[in-house]
C-alpha cells in the first residue's frame, strides 16, 4: 500500500516537472513570436506617434509651392506585414505627393523591361555623398547618373522604360503599374503636377546633361515629364506600406497577390534604396536604423524589412537632406523596439 502510494507520488511529480518544462518551452516560444505580434505592432506604432507628434523640428519643402502648403502637423504610420495585416495610426488616409520615393517603383518596371544588369550598366549602383538634384554628382563621378534613387539616375531610370518616343503609351504603363503595387488606381494630384513642372528647370538641365553625355535612353523631355508625373502622384501612408510590404513579400502584392517585381530582382532594389535611398544621409540611416528605405519631399519614408513588413511614415516637415524628421525618428524607434535591423543577428 505504502509502495503504491509513493509509486503514484512519484509518477505525478514526473508529470509536473514535464508540464513545468512544457509550459516554460511554450512561453519563451510565445515570448519570442510576442516580439513581432500583431499587438505588439500596434502598441509600437501608437507609442511612436504618441512621443513624436509634438516635434517641431524640420520644415515643408518650399521650392514646389503645392508642398509649402501642406499641413505640417499631419502624421501617420502604417505597417502592412508580408502576409497583409494592416496596422495604422494617425493620418494615414491623408493623400500626399509621392514625390522621390516613386523612384522605386519606375526603377522595378525599368528592371521588368531590361533586367538589373542594364540598370547597372546604364545608370550605376552607387552613392553619390551629395544633395539628391545634385548636377556635380553627374559632372564629377564619372558621367554615369550612379544611382537610379538621385534625380539624374531616376530621370534615366524613366528613359529606359518601354517603350521609347511614346509619352502616352509609356506613361499608361508606369500608371497601371503604380497602381497595381498600390493596390487600388491612385491619381496625379494636378496641382501639384502644376506646381513641378513649374520649377523643374534644374531637373531639365540634368536630362540635358545626361543627353549630352549619351546617358538617357528616350527623348529627355518624355523621360523628364514623365519622371515629374511620377512624383506627382497622390498616395496616402497605407499606400506606401503596401508598396513596401510587396517588396518584403518578394515582390508579390500581399493584399492583391499579384506579382510585380521577379523575387530575384528584389535584392538589387533594395541594394540601391540602401546605398541612396536618404541621399547624403544613407550611410548614417543604415548605421541607425538598418533598413533599406526611401524617403520623398512630400514627407513621406518608406522602409522594407525582407520577408516580414513594410513601413511606412508621413509627416511633411523635412530635414535640410529633404528627408522627413518625424518619419525618421518613427520608423528608427520602430525598428528598435522590433529588433527589425537587418545587421543585428538577433531575429
Ligand atoms: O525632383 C524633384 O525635385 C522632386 N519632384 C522629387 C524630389 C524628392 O522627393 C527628393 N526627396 N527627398
Amino acid at each position: 500500500m505504502k509502495r503504491k502510494v509513493q509509486l503514484s507520488r512519484g509518477l505525478f511529480l514526473k508529470g509536473f516537472i514535464g508540464v513545468l518544462i512544457l509550459g516554460a518551452l511554450l512561453v519563451s516560444f510565445t515570448f519570442s513570436k510576442d516580439e513581432i505580434s500583431a499587438e505588439n505592432i500596434d502598441q509600437v506604432i501608437k507609442e511612436a506617434h504618441e512621443k513624436f507628434k509634438g516635434i517641431k523640428e524640420g520644415k515643408n519643402a518650399d521650392y514646389i509651392p503645392y508642398l509649402a502648403k501642406v499641413d505640417p502637423n499631419l502624421f501617420g504610420i502604417a505597417i502592412i506585414t508580408a502576409d497583409g495585416h494592416v496596422h495604422l495610426v494617425g493620418d494615414t488616409k491623408y493623400e500626399f505627393g509621392i514625390e522621390s520615393i516613386s523612384k522605386v517603383m519606375t526603377l522595378a518596371l525599368a528592371m521588368q523591361d531590361r533586367g538589373p544588369q542594364v540598370i547597372k550598366d546604364s545608370i550605376g549602383a552607387n552613392a553619390t555623398g551629395l544633395p539628391f538634384n545634385s548636377i556635380t554628382a553627374l559632372e564629377t563621378l564619372g558621367k554615369e547618373p550612379q544611382n537610379p534613387m538621385v534625380n539624374a539616375g531616376a530621370i534615366a531610370t524613366t528613359s529606359i522604360v518601354l517603350p521609347k518616343n511614346n509619352k502616352a503609351e509609356k506613361w499608361k504603363k508606369m500608371h497601371n503599374y503604380f497602381n497595381k503595387f498600390a493596390g487600388r488606381e491612385i491619381k496625379v494630384i494636378d496641382e501639384l503636377f502644376k506646381s513641378e513642372m513649374e520649377t523643374n528647370q534644374r531637373n531639365k538641365s540634368i536630362a540635358i546633361l545626361l543627353q549630352s553625355y549619351n546617358r538617357i535612353f528616350d527623348d529627355p523631355m518624355i523621360a523628364l515629364e514623365l519622371y515629374t508625373k511620377q512624383c506627382s502622384f497622390g498616395v496616402n501612408a497605407m499606400d506606401l506600406a503596401v508598396m513596401a510590404a510587396t517588396l518584403a513579400n518578394s515582390g508579390v502584392n500581399p493584399m492583391t497577390r499579384e506579382k510585380l517585381v521577379e523575387a530575384k530582382d528584389v535584392p538589387e532594389i533594395l541594394a540601391v534604396m540602401s546605398t541612396a535611398g536618404l541621399y547624403e544621409n544613407t550611410g548614417e540611416w543604415m548605421y541607425t536604423v538598418g533598413l533599406p528605405a526611401k524617403s520623398g519631399v512630400g514627407g513621406g519614408i518608406m522602409a522594407v524589412v525582407p520577408g516580414k513588413m513594410g513601413i511606412a511614415v508621413f509627416a511633411p516637415p523635412l530635414d535640410p537632406a529633404g528627408n522627413s524628421v518625424k518619419a525618421q525618428k518613427a520608423i528608427e524607434f520602430i525598428a528598435d523596439k522590433l529588433s527589425l535591423n537587418l545587421f543585428s543577428a538577433k531575429k
